[in-house]
């Protein structure tokens, strides 16, 4: 089957309500601590996209049993540290950095030895940040040169440790407050800023652990061994889903979205604040407080005069997943548009920082490099209608998003590869497109 599409007209004018799908990274963090809760948990509107398939998949192997009845998952948690393994068995995390990463912070008491391995671009990816601090907790783990595949066999001798992350990487530091779940005594975390849903999620279940937010970093505290209960979990829409919708209607002739029920937690909406700097108007509506998490509805308008930006590097973070689209309404933008310290964004599914680069070349964007900071020399009158085709971008979902963005508002004729790629975080975009007016072949 071809694996391809075709987009060869610009979106036209429209005024739409739409719903993205659910949240990645709460979707599986939810599996993932439901599998350690005691009792049944029930998780709706839970994203099914192949991440979390696989996330699903991997606690079945460990033992744990779920079911889905209507649009609501039924998990039942074995309790902390009670995989349910006889033998050592391999778990597939396919593309998904976030479930093998966190995985492994689970898997520090595990009794059997577990071997991870994942897809061609997860394989490629760096697992030091995570093997580093899991030796200090006393797990045993080997990787050939920190990649996958890994063997880990947990221990029965964890010991709670202090450390510092320095990355700014919500996956490291989620791995090690679920390994510190299993350990004895109180692990310390001083962590560079990132997304925070571990956090609230064990806050929301009252688990024992205290999170004192400074300046520039969070310092955790986190009670090891404290069994908590199984609950319920409505999960919102995806932020980072929903800047492919910001961007293009932000970059479309006078059209306006309304994307409803989505997480605008702090820690996430980089986006919008570089945006709104920009001169976007993107306004959040119907704000409320769910177990801890915000969540909105976010209000777009299409604009004309959009203004170049200084990036500030500490929104870097919030925006990780987003710097693709963003760079697309850079290259839009009046002016010369400066980001830095991109070197995670080359951490990723791809390596998306010399891809992005690589893209806005090909559609005539001029664009410097130094390291890893970049100018982008705006040009609001960009059109395009030359011919255009993505490929060898490693199946990486965004910049199969980004393209299709890019052809809906500035238009030219793509064909448009690995379609499927899709699937990784949200499998209903191309149909969301087309509910809106995009023609798609
Ligand atoms: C994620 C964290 C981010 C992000 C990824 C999802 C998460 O990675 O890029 O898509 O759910 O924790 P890092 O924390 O490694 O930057």
């Amino acid at each position: 089957m071809s694996d391809h599409i075709f987009i060869s007209n610009k979106i036209k004018t429209f005024k739409k309500k739409i719903k993205v799908s659910s949240d990645k990274s709460i979707s599986i963090r939810s599996i993932l601590l439901a599998s350690q809760a005691v009792g049944t948990s029930k998780i709706k509107n839970l994203l099914e996209s192949e991440d979390v398939i696989n996330t699903l998949k991997t606690i079945k192997k460990l033992g744990v049993n779920f079911k889905k009845i209507r649009n609501t998952y039924y998990i039942e948690g074995l309790g902390l540290n009670n995989f349910d393994i006889k033998k050592k068995i391999t778990i597939n995390a396919g593309n998904s950095g976030t479930l093998a990463r966190l995985i492994l912070g689970l898997l520090a008491k595990i009794k059997f030895r577990v071997k991870l391995i994942g897809d061609k671009s997860l394989s490629r990816r760096d697992f030091s940040r995570v093997i580093k601090p899991l030796r200090l907790f006393g797990v045993n783990i080997t990787s050939r040169n920190n990649c996958l595949p890994i063997e880990i066999h947990g221990s029965n001798f964890l010991r709670p440790i202090t450390y510092n992350e320095n990355i700014g990487s919500a996956q490291v530091k989620s791995c090690i407050i679920l390994a510190a779940l299993h350990t004895p005594g109180t692990t310390i975390l001083n962590s560079k800023k990132s997304r925070n849903h571990t956090e609230l999620m064990l806050k929301f279940l009252n688990y024992p652990i205290d999170v004192q937010n400074r300046k520039k970093i969070d310092k955790i505290l986190i009670k090891g061994q404290t069994q908590f209960k199984s609950f319920d979990y409505d999960v919102p829409g995806d932020i980072s889903s929903a800047s492919f919708f910001i961007v293009l209607t932000l970059l479309s002739n006078k059209s306006q979205i309304i994307i409803e029920n989505v997480n605008v937690n702090r820690s996430r909406l980089g986006i919008i604040t570089i945006l709104n700097k920009m001169g976007a108007n993107i306004k959040l509506k119907n704000k409320k407080i769910y177990n801890g998490e915000e969540i909105a509805d976010v209000v777009v308008k299409s604009k004309k005069d959009l203004k170049s930006i200084n990036c500030p590097s500490n929104l870097n973070s919030s925006a990780i997943d987003e710097f693709l689209i963003i760079f697309l309404v850079a290259a839009k933008a009046k002016g010369i548009s400066r980001f830095q310290n991109l070197e995670e964004m080359n951490k990723k599914e791809s390596k998306r920082l010399n891809l992005g680069i690589k893209f806005l070349k090909s559609i005539g964007v001029k664009i410097e490099r130094f390291n890893n900071d970049i100018n982008i020399y705006g040009n609001p009158n960009l059109i395009l209608s030359k011919n255009f085709e993505m490929k060898n971008f490693l199946k990486d979902h965004r910049i199969f998003f980004l393209s299709c963005i890019t052809a809906l508002t500035l238009g030219g004729n793509w064909k448009i590869n690995d379609k499927k790629s899709a699937n990784t975080s949200f499998p209903n975009f191309l149909k969301i497109l087309r509910k809106i007016g995009a023609r798609i072949h």
